[in-house]
C-alpha cells in the first residue's frame, strides 16, 4: 500500500484507477458537475461508524444522540436517524433541523450553557427527550417557562467533573475554569433544587468534558466521578435512570492512536458496572469526522522569498479548523501522484485576505500544477457546519455519496442569493 492509500481518512476514501473516489464515485467526477471547492461525504463511512458504536453497546440500554454541530446538514441527520439515532441539538436552529429531518422528538436532548426562554419554549412545545440544564439560573428559568406552559421538563443536570481532556484548550470543557456545567460541590444542591422546583423532573446526569480526545484516562475519570455523584444522589433520596456521557472520543487526523471503540465501550461498562441506568451518548465528530473530505482546485504555485506556496481555491471561511485550532488535515492529490514523486514541503493556502487562512505549513507534497484537484481529508466534522461566506466568498456546498450516486446535499448560493441578503436602509436607499 503507498502511503497516500494508507492517508487517514475512511477507508470509503480510497484510489480508484488512480483517482481518489468516494466510495464508486471518482472526486473529479463531482467536481466536474459542481465545481470546487466542495464537501463531499460518503454514507456508507457514516453508517459504517454508526453501527459500531452501536454494536459497542448492544449489550446495554444506550442511546446515541448525534451531536448535530459536527454536521447539520439535514440529509447527514436524517442518514443516522433512519439508522436510529437521536440527535443532541445546542440552539433551536439545530433542533429544527434534527425534527425536520425526521429524528422523533423523544430522542432528542437539548445541551449548551446559553438556552433562551425562546429555546426552551420550542424544545418543550416539542416534546423532546431531555434538557441539559448547566446553571442554576437556568434550573429557575426553565422551571418558570415549563410551568406557565403546563409541562414538566425532564432535565439532566451537567456536571463539571474539573478533569483535563488533555486535548485543545479550545476544545476542552471540562475544567472548573471552563465555563461548562455545575461543579461537582454544588451539584448535589442544584439537584435538590430541582426536585422540588415545579415544572421540573431530573432524571439524569449529563457531563461532556471536551472534544478530539485521544485517552481514556479523563473519560474514566470524569465518568467515575458521575458515578460517585449519582450513587450520593440516590443515597440522598434522588433516583436518577439516565446518564449522559456526552460525546468528544477522538478520530486520526494524522498520527494520533484515538482508543477503538470497544476499548471505550469497555470502560464505560467497567465503570457504570451494576448500575440501572440508561445510558446516553452524544459523538459527533467519531461518526462523521472521517466520512468527509473537502475538495479544492490548485489556483496557483508561487515561489515567495523563503517559501514555496500552493494557493488553492478553499479557504478558512470553507475549513476553519487549521486556523481556530492549528488542526492538522491530511492533504492529498485527487489524481495518485506516482509513488517515486518527489514530496517537497509548501504552504498550503487559501485566498481569504489573513495570513491565518492557512491549511498547512511546509507539507511535503508531491508536485501539482495548477488546475489539479486536492482533497483535505477528514473534514466532515466541524467543516461546512462551521464554514461562512467570510470574504465574500459563496458558502461551500455539500455532496452525499451513496455507492455509485451522489446528490447535492446543499448547493452553492448564487451570487444573486448573496447579495440579496443585505437591506438599504431608506436614508440611504436612492442613487
Ligand atoms: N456534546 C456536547 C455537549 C458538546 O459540546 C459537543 C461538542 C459534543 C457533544 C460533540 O463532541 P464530539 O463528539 O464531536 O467531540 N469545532 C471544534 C469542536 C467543538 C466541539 C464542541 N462540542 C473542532 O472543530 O474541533
Amino acid at each position: 500500500m503507498s502511503e497516500l492509500e494508507a492517508a487517514p481518512g475512511a477507508p470509503e476514501f480510497a484510489y480508484r484507477q488512480g483517482e481518489l473516489s468516494a466510495e464508486a464515485v471518482p472526486l473529479a467526477r463531482i467536481a466536474e458537475a459542481v465545481g470546487t471547492p466542495f464537501y463531499c461525504y460518503s454514507s456508507a463511512a457514516i453508517e459504517r461508524r454508526y453501527r459500531s458504536f452501536a454494536a459497542a453497546f448492544a449489550d446495554r440500554r444506550a442511546g446515541i444522540c448525534y451531536a448535530v454541530k459536527a454536521n447539520s446538514n439535514q440529509a447527514v441527520i436524517r442518514l443516522l436517524a433512519r439508522l436510529g439515532a437521536g440527535a443532541d441539538v445546542v440552539s433551536e436552529g439545530e433542533l429544527r433541523r434534527a425534527l425536520a429531518a425526521g429524528v422523533p422528538p423523544d430522542r432528542i436532548v437539548f445541551s449548551g450553557i446559553g438556552k433562551t426562554e425562546a429555546e426552551m419554549r420550542s424544545a418543550l412545545a416539542a416534546g423532546i427527550r431531555q434538557i441539559n440544564v448547566e446553571s442554576e439560573p437556568e434550573l429557575s428559568l426553565l422551571s418558570a417557562v415549563a410551568s406557565a406552559m403546563g409541562r414538566t421538563a425532564e432535565i439532566a443536570i451537567r456536571v463539571n467533573p474539573d478533569v483535563d481532556a488533555r486535548t485543545h484548550a479550545k476544545i476542552a470543557t471540562g475544567k472548573k475554569e471552563n465555563k461548562f456545567g455545575i461543579d461537582l460541590a454544588h451539584a448535589p444542591g442544584a439537584f435538590r433544587r430541582a426536585a422540588q422546583l415545579p415544572g421540573l423532573a431530573p432524571v439524569g446526569i449529563a457531563l461532556h468534558i471536551g472534544s478530539q480526545l485521544t485517552e481514556l484516562v479523563p473519560f474514566e475519570l470524569a465518568y467515575g466521578r458521575a458515578v460517585e455523584l449519582l450513587r450520593a444522589l440516590a443515597a440522598d433520596g434522588i433516583a436518577l435512570r439516565r446518564l449522559d456521557l456526552g460525546g468528544g472520543l477522538g478520530i486520526r487526523y494524522h498520527n494520533e492512536r484515538p482508543p477503538a471503540i470497544e476499548d471505550y465501550a469497555a470502560m464505560v461498562k467497567r465503570v457504570t458496572d451494576g448500575l440501572a441506568v440508561e445510558l446516553e451518548f452524544e459523538p459527533g465528530r467519531w461518526l462523521v469526522g472521517n466520512a468527509g473530505v473537502l475538495v479544492a482546485r490548485v489556483l496557483y504555485v508561487k515561489d515567495g522569498a523563503s517559501r514555496r506556496f500552493l494557493i488553492q481555491d478553499a479557504a478558512m471561511n470553507d475549513l476553519i479548523r487549521p486556523s481556530l485550532y492549528d488542526a492538522w488535515h491530511e492533504i492529498v492529490p485527487v489524481r495518485a501522484p506516482d509513488d517515486r514523486a518527489e514530496r517537497r514541503p509548501i504552504d498550503v493556502v487559501g485566498p481569504v485576505c489573513e495570513t491565518g487562512d492557512s491549511f498547512a505549513a511546509q507539507r511535503p507534497l508531491p508536485q501539482v500544477a495548477p488546475g489539479e484537484l486536492l482533497a483535505v481529508m477528514s473534514a466532515g466534522a466541524y467543516g461546512a457546519a462551521m464554514s461562512s461566506s467570510y470574504n465574500s466568498r459563496l458558502m461551500v456546498p455539500e455532496v452525499l455519496v451513496r455507492g455509485d450516486r451522489f446528490a447535492i446535499i446543499r448547493p452553492r448560493p448564487s451570487y444573486e442569493e448573496l447579495l440579496s441578503q443585505d437591506r438599504m436602509p431608506d436614508w440611504l436607499a436612492e442613487g
